[in-house]
């Protein structure tokens, strides 16, 4: 099934960033640590233009930390510092503070020699649906957390929130999607969860999976699911969908008359991945 696109989506949701890019000292681009450019909005780069930006791989929990360490290195080539994280239980978000000061530490030098006491840094945090942006601001703000109040060009019901004395956050006004057009990209991001497997079917997802799992995580496959034999060629979907039986066979997806229930194969399958059963296991490496 393919996935509508529409480009009337990223005009508006483009018009409402740069609305508010004019408030904003740094940008901390969210990324899925698992599939970092496949979770990123295709037009980001141009809308934040000249903007100094920090990128945080998020869910890296999750993630296969020799592969995110290649991702922070692919970052750091092309200009951008990357801090790998994981939201939902704080693990380095006590880096991103000085991270984002670093990024602003000129103009903090220039208030300090003019005498002025330095404002604290204004951030927008970008990302697409699920990739954790709420779970971070709650991680940020703690349990202190308030609403700074309006300033202007902020729309109603978009605040500000404080983070210490040091720092203001804006979460992503409107909708920023990924580029989920192209196959690939839409099949890693229903593999993660970021796109809600109704838009895909499940076996399709679970096919995905498991053949990304034997070309590169084999051992994983074989240790989560007991199966054995692991086909040599990936490019024959009768041979991954042998594995898919396989391992619903192994977990009990069996409909009247022995045969696998593929769908609920699949749903094991993704299931378990996205809750790490697995391992940690990336879906993207960088080039
Ligand atoms: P959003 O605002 O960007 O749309 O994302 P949100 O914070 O709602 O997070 C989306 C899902 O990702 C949530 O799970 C959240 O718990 C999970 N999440 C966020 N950060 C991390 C992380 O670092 N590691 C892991 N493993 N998960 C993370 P959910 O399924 O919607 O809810 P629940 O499972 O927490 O109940």
């Amino acid at each position: 099934m393919t996935i509508q696109w529409f480009p009337g989506h990223m005009t508006k949701a483009r018009r409402q960033i740069e609305d508010k890019l004019k408030l904003i000292d740094v940008v901390i681009e969210l990324l899925d640590a698992r599939v970092p450019l496949s979770s990123r909005n295709p037009m980001v780069d141009e809308i934040l233009k000249g903007k100094p930006r920090l990128v945080l791989l998020n869910k890296t929990d999750l993630a296969d930390p020799q592969v995110t360490a290649q991702w922070v290195k692919y970052f750091a080539e092309q200009g951008l510092p990357a801090l790998p994280i994981d939201a939902a239980t704080g693990t380095a978000t006590k880096e991103i503070l000085p991270r984002v000061k670093q990024l602003w530490a000129d103009k903090i030098e220039r208030q300090l020699s003019k005498g002025i006491n330095p404002r604290a840094v204004r951030a927008l945090i970008v990302g697409i649906p699920n990739v954790g942006k709420s779970t971070l601001i709650n991680q940020l703000a703690g349990k202190k957390i308030a609403a700074t109040g309006d300033k202007p060009g902020v729309t109603k019901g978009q605040q500000w929130i404080k983070v210490g004395t040091e720092m203001d956050l804006l979460d992503t006004p409107g909708i920023l999607w990924p580029k989920f057009e192209d196959q690939l990209v839409g099949q890693r991001l229903a593999a993660t969860g970021a796109i809600k497997e109704e838009l895909l079917h499940l076996d399709e997802i679970a096919l995905f999976v498991v053949r990304y799992m034997v070309e590169h995580y084999g051992a994983a496959l074989q240790e989560r699911f007991g199966v054995t034999d692991l086909p040599e060629d990936m490019e024959n979907v009768h041979e991954v969908v042998k594995v898919m039986e396989a391992i619903g066979r192994k977990r009990g997806a069996i409909v009247s008359g022995g045969k696998v229930d593929l769908d609920k194969a699949s749903l094991i399958i993704i299931r378990d991945l996205r809750a790490g059963k697995m391992g940690r296991i990336s879906l993207e490496k960088p080039q």
